[in-house]
């Protein structure tokens, strides 16, 4: 569900004409929708019903300052990667209270940072992370809460790069070595085991793996509370997928369905359940909206050349995903259809954007927007053939806000410094 939909045969944002905005801002660029925003945080929270839970949003998917204050006053927490996002967190009003810490290989000047905005949980993956950690803790005479990430070693069934689960990636701890580091943990000074992590990969549409990976949780979680240890809460990560295709039927992995195997697996235990959730708050929240260059007709296929491309969307390229591309203008009835690949301007033969749609053959200067992207699309964006960053949009209701200006070349440009032997 989403507030992106024809009126009058032109695609809005809400109550926002984008073939207007498009006028006004220049393509390409993110436009993002607050209603969906909003929508998609409530659908998730109140799926859990009475279960004491706290969605911390995983700021990786989508970390404009817009996105996540609109989160933040929802009430939502924080699920933080680095340093960077951290700040960004703070800096859009979560406090401390609300933020988790994950990621394999945070720096000592990370966890520092971290320890002083004295945040909800690390998330360790290792030992060595912990054994830092405990050491950081101690010198700074603080105290922090950890959870140990554990690696189920389930198949998630997505893509192999976005998978996390496995023995055989880089991720947790292999569960069957966790008791025993939990054991090593409780006797570290600086660390308090307060729970216990997991997330086991991304775009996950089938809900056999999370059912899994939560039995395999909860008979680990008998043997922590055997062990004494003061568990208060459990992450179960993020993960849950969304869908990518017109016509998709997403009912099978609902939140309310994946609620269901949450509350079946683990809902009997007195703790905090919070959850990690990105891709399924942000990505069918925001599109990218892109121009028609020019048509050219290859000898073997019809290219729809546009003004987005791989450094603005990079998914379709590194994970072979699938996002929709429809007109922003309904075209003519009588117009002809074809199959054509849609592909950006850049010197790569991975720069496309969707390959072999049928549609209605686009015309230069025509708007297309690429749905489904707000999530991992403008936060992998990047300026690769000196293009510059593509700015993002932030809609609600009628009103619109450009949440981040298109750069000036002279700004991209300026990042570099010349030596004085140059000048
Ligand atoms: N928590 C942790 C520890 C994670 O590593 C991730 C995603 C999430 C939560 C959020 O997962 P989500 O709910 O969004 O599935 N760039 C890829 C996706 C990478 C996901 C990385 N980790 C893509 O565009 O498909």
């Amino acid at each position: 569900m989403h507030h992106f939909a024809l009126k009058n045969g032109v695609l809005h944002a809400e109550d926002v004409d984008l073939s207007v905005l498009a006028d006004t801002i220049g393509t390409p660029f993110y436009c993002y929708s607050t209603a969906t925003l909003t929508r998609h945080y409530e659908v998730f929270k109140a799926a859990f019903g009475a279960l004491d839970t706290l969605v911390c949003y995983a700021v990786k998917a989508n970390s404009n300052q817009a996105v996540l204050a609109t989160l933040a006053r929802l009430g939502a927490g924080m699920d933080v990667v680095s340093e960077g996002e951290l700040r960004r967190a703070r800096a859009a009003g979560v406090p401390g209270n609300r933020i988790t810490f994950s990621g394999v290989g945070k720096t000592a000047q990370e966890i520092a940072y971290a320890l002083d905005e004295d945040i909800l949980c690390f998330n360790v993956e290792s030992e060595p992370e912990l054994a830092m950690l405990s050491e950081i803790a101690s010198a700074k005479g603080r105290t922090a809460r950890i959870a140990l990430r554990v690696n189920p070693d389930v198949d998630a069934l997505t893509h192999a790069k976005i998978a996390t689960g496995k023995a055989e990636n880089k991720f947790g701890i292999p569960i069957e070595r966790a008791r025993a580091v939990y054991r090593e943990a409780a006797k570290l000074q600086g660390i308090l085991v307060s729970g216990v992590d997991m997330h086991i990969g991304s775009q996950i549409t089938d809900l056999a793996p999370f059912d899994t990976a939560f039995t395999i949780l909860a008979s680990f979680l008998d043997e922590l509370r055997a062990d004494g240890h003061p568990i208060d809460h459990v992450d179960l990560g993020g993960g849950l997928g969304i869908p990518y295709r017109q016509g998709e039927d997403p009912d099978s992995y609902h939140p309310d369905r994946y609620a269901a195997v949450v509350k079946a697996r683990l809902g009997h235990l007195p703790y905090r359940f919070i959850f990690e959730p990105g891709r399924l708050i942000v990505g069918n929240a925001g599109i990218l909206m892109t121009s028609v260059i020019l048509v050219k007709a290859g000898e073997a296929k019809t290219f729809v050349v546009v003004d987005a491309a791989m450094n603005d969307l990079i998914r379709p390229t590194l994970y072979e995903a699938h996002h929709e591309v429809v007109a922003v203008t309904e075209a003519p009835a009588d117009r002809p259809s074809a199959t054509v690949d849609v592909v950006g301007p850049v010197c790569e033969t991975g720069d496309y954007l969707a390959q072999g749609r049928i549609m209605p053959l686009p015309q230069a200067g025509e708007r297309l927007a690429v749905m489904s992207a707000g999530a991992y699309g403008a936060v992998q964006a990047g300026t690769y053939n000196t293009r510059l960053l593509v700015p993002e949009v932030l809609v609600n209701g009628a009103d619109y806000s450009v949440v981040r200006p298109r750069p000036s070349y002279d700004d991209l440009i300026g990042l570099d410094k010349l030596p004085a032997w140059l000048r």
